[in-house]
């Protein structure tokens, strides 16, 4: 008999439910008798003991499901270790909660922050397997996260709208995209929606360089352009302050985000009007696509094995197109960014984008 935590914590992603459904099915493929207990919105549902038992049928009909059947919150990993409103010490209560229903491990689904806590876990003597989720595709140790696949798609499908509109019209047109400090949801669906100009964190813009692309475009007699800015992209002077300075100058921040200020900057300098596009929340919605299905079942089952070897302490991630295991204390709080002299960057100029740079 295996007795099985599972959580998925932090913003949710498509296919969680598919990698969920992957180790649940693996298990029973298997025949070992399991019991898995599904706690809710995430650490809490550990903390607060607040959980479900679940058995084959809930994790039934769910591959084409998006968000998660488990519920999801954030829980800081830098809050971990501060009791809450109530003096409660967060950590011993997951482990209390851990020992008490004699579990053999915890399945936790989770991006950056949750694996940091999920590492500490380990730390503290729980068995603990992790699947990598997450749009952004931002975690160390794997090429590729669930949820990035299909939030390519959204936010490519929101540039293709738009640019039948820009065409039609001989507008400016930006579209922001997710991916919190990285650039990998930008450059790829930016790509694949034939943007002019991309920019991300990992490369900071000048605007100077970005009206100059926008105007060689209009000398060739382009009507348009459409640039994909990541929700993260920087200036070239801002990416030279300090954390410290950074920070007070986005007390006074004017804008909703950074494409308002970016269209403003060009307009003010070139007086070319630009309109902003926020697909925003869309890109973590929706049924996952069938590239993450297949994805995270492979994954899911993945981790079954593991849980069924009793090898724990591991991410199932995806290395040169295999599923390996990579040790949690490799993967907690590192990032996996862009670089900007990666090959797909160098390949995009080539084809014409800019980069502001
Ligand atoms: O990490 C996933 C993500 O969607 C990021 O791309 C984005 O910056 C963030 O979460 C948004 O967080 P929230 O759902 O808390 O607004």
């Amino acid at each position: 008999m295996k007795r099985i935590g599972m959580l998925t914590s932090g913003g949710d992603c498509q296919a969680l439910n598919a990698a969920m459904r992957g180790v649940v099915k693996c298990l029973s493929c298997s025949g070992e008798d399991v019991e898995i207990y599904g706690f809710l919105d995430g650490y809490k549902g550990l903390i607060y003991g607040d959980f479900r038992m679940l058995t084959g049928h809930d994790f039934a009909g769910i591959l084409t499901k998006g968000g998660t059947i488990l519920g999801s919150s954030r829980t800081p990993f830098k809050l971990m270790r501060e009791p809450d409103e109530n003096g409660l010490d967060k950590v011993e209560a997951m482990k209390q909660n851990y020992y008490k229903l004699k579990l053999d491990c915890l399945v936790i689904l989770g991006g950056n922050g949750t694996h940091k806590s999920a590492n500490m876990l380990r730390e503290e003597g729980l068995n603990v397997i992790t699947l990598p989720k997450t749009i952004d595709n931002d975690l160390w140790g794997t090429d590729m996260t669930f949820g990035f696949q299909s939030a390519v798609n959204i936010a490519t499908d929101c540039i293709d709208c738009i640019h039948t509109t820009a065409s039609s019209h001989g507008r400016i047109f930006i579209v922001e995209v997710m991916g919190h400090k990285v650039g990998w949801l930008t450059l790829n669906a930016g790509m694949a929606g034939g943007a002019d100009i991309i920019l991300i964190p990992e490369i900071p813009y000048d605007i100077d360089k970005v009206i100059m692309a926008i105007n060689e475009r209009e000398a060739r007699g382009s009507r348009f352009t459409i640039m994909a800015v990541a929700e993260g992209a920087i200036s070239k002077e801002d990416a030279k302050l300090s954390k410290k300075e950074y920070k007070e100058k986005m007390k006074n921040y004017a804008y909703p985000s950074v494409s308002y200020e970016i269209a403003d900057k060009i307009q003010k300098k070139s007086g070319k009007e630009v309109r902003v596009t926020v697909p925003g929340h869309t890109q973590r919605g929706g049924s996952p696509c069938p590239y993450d299905r297949v994805f995270a079942t492979r994954l899911g089952a993945e981790a079954g094995k593991l849980i069924l070897k009793g090898e724990y302490g591991f991410m199932v991630g995806y290395k040169n197109r295999e599923v390996v295991r990579v040790p949690l204390e490799e993967v907690a709080g590192k990032l996996k960014m862009v670089s900007p002299d990666a090959t797909i960057v160098k390949e995009a100029k080539m084809v014409g984008i800019s980069f502001g740079d």
